[in-house]
């Protein structure tokens, strides 16, 4: 049967990690696996307590049922005490959050809750591309603003205001992503300025504060944030849960009301079972912190050492699961380099253009590998230079 897909599709291709890991998949068929630094999705498993819980509840003959739209109180009640504990922030657990199967979930339900036909998306370059298709996917005209490292990567506001009058929606990340750059208070405080001057409601996408980051921050503890600020949170990346697909989106009652008419008409309430054991990793302090950052802190240091054997320059205060750094002269581009790489040494390592075009003259390693493979891909890069002076 002849049918075309539908307009919204146009200009929408396949998941960039979800074409290369199929070109990944020929690649280790024809010899030599590949070591992926790619994709950020931790290697390391949650924290015993919590697949105990899952464990326990799941045994349980009345938890297999439809779930809340909104959740489980028990869920909705940790993240509340996880807000006000990390980040001293208060949320009213029965109506200023919504659990989410994913921050990236969120990512799509907020443009259709607010987005219509024609409306300007303000979205970073570099930046996460779901914010990019999720926007269009709605309708929405994309508006790229430029972040550059001259600026810390942070955006330029008066440039904003020339180039997104009557911008609805802003997406906003930090500790950003791919950059690592950190949050500030006082970016923070003008981002909620700026919002409140343009009548913009800025989205913040916040999965990557407690990762090598020591002062976690949310957008939404700065004075008079919830009239223009929503924010998303993920158990992915701190909880080493991102198969688990637990994520919020926090924010005033009002809009966490109308992202949910949007969201009820899609799924039901995740899993009783995760939600509880959820909610547990959401109780867990300082020390599964540490020790989670502290294996990250041990992988970047190898991730340095070979972006050096590479000539690339980087930031050493970023933050975040990854390291973003610059290619040194001589590449066309990052995609030249990424691509020989995986070639000629069979380690992927991810163009920094993929998030956009100011990430061009980038790559992005992931810290989601142990030891022992960094060191291997050290070894295999080492070999390559050695062979081809690269
Ligand atoms: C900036 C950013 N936002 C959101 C996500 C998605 O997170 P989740 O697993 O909570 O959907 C990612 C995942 O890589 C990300 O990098």
């Amino acid at each position: 049967m002849q049918l075309d897909v539908a307009n919204r599709l146009n200009g929408i291709g396949e998941y960039y990690f979800s074409q290369k890991l199929r070109e990944i998949e020929e690649l280790n068929k024809q010899g030599t696996p590949v070591i992926n630094l790619g994709i950020g999705s931790p290697d390391m498993p949650p924290h015993p307590e919590v697949i105990k819980v899952l464990h326990e509840e799941s045994k349980k003959s009345n938890v297999h049922g439809y779930q809340a739209y909104k959740g489980a109180i028990a869920l909705r009640k940790a993240m509340s005490d996880w807000y006000k504990k990390w980040y001293g922030v208060e949320l009213n657990p029965d109506t200023e959050i919504l659990p989410l199967i994913g921050s990236k979930e969120g990512i799509m339900h907020v443009c259709m809750t607010y987005v219509n036909e024609g409306d300007i998306v303000l979205v970073p370059n570099p930046g996460y591309p779901t914010y990019t298709s999720a926007a269009k996917l709605a309708g929405g005209k994309i508006v790229e603003y430029k972040l550059t490292e001259e600026n810390n990567w942070f955006p330029g506001f008066e440039e904003i205001e020339k180039i997104g009058k009557g911008a609805r929606l802003m997406f906003v990340n930090y500790p950003q992503m791919p950059t690592g750059q950190q949050p500030a208070k006082e970016l923070f405080e003008q981002l909620v300025a700026f919002a409140k001057k343009n009548n913009i409601l800025i989205c913040h996408d916040n999965p990557y504060s407690f990762i090598l980051n020591d002062h976690p921050m949310s957008l939404l503890s700065i004075d008079g944030a919830k009239d223009v600020v929503i924010e998303l949170n993920s158990l992915s990346k701190s909880h080493n849960m991102a198969g688990w697909r637990v994520g919020m989106l926090c924010g005033a009652k009002e809009k966490i009301d109308e992202v949910l008419r949007f969201k009820s008409n899609m799924d039901s309430g995740m899993f009783l079972p995760v939600q509880l054991a959820a909610a547990k990793a959401l109780t867990l302090g300082e020390e599964w912190l540490n020790e989670l950052n502290n294996s990250y802190r041990r992988r970047r240091e190898k991730v340095f050492t070979l972006l050096s054997k590479l000539n690339c320059s980087y930031d050493k205060q970023q933050v975040g699961l990854f390291v973003w750094a610059k290619i040194p002269t001589g590449y066309k581009d990052c995609y030249e380099l990424s691509d020989k790489l995986l070639y000629q040494s069979r380690v992927f390592i991810t163009p920094g253009g993929i998030f956009g075009s100011e990430g061009n003259k980038y790559i992005r390693v992931s810290l989601c590998s142990t030891e022992e493979k960094l060191d291997e891909a050290l070894q295999r890069i080492q070999n390559l230079i050695t062979e081809t002076s690269l």
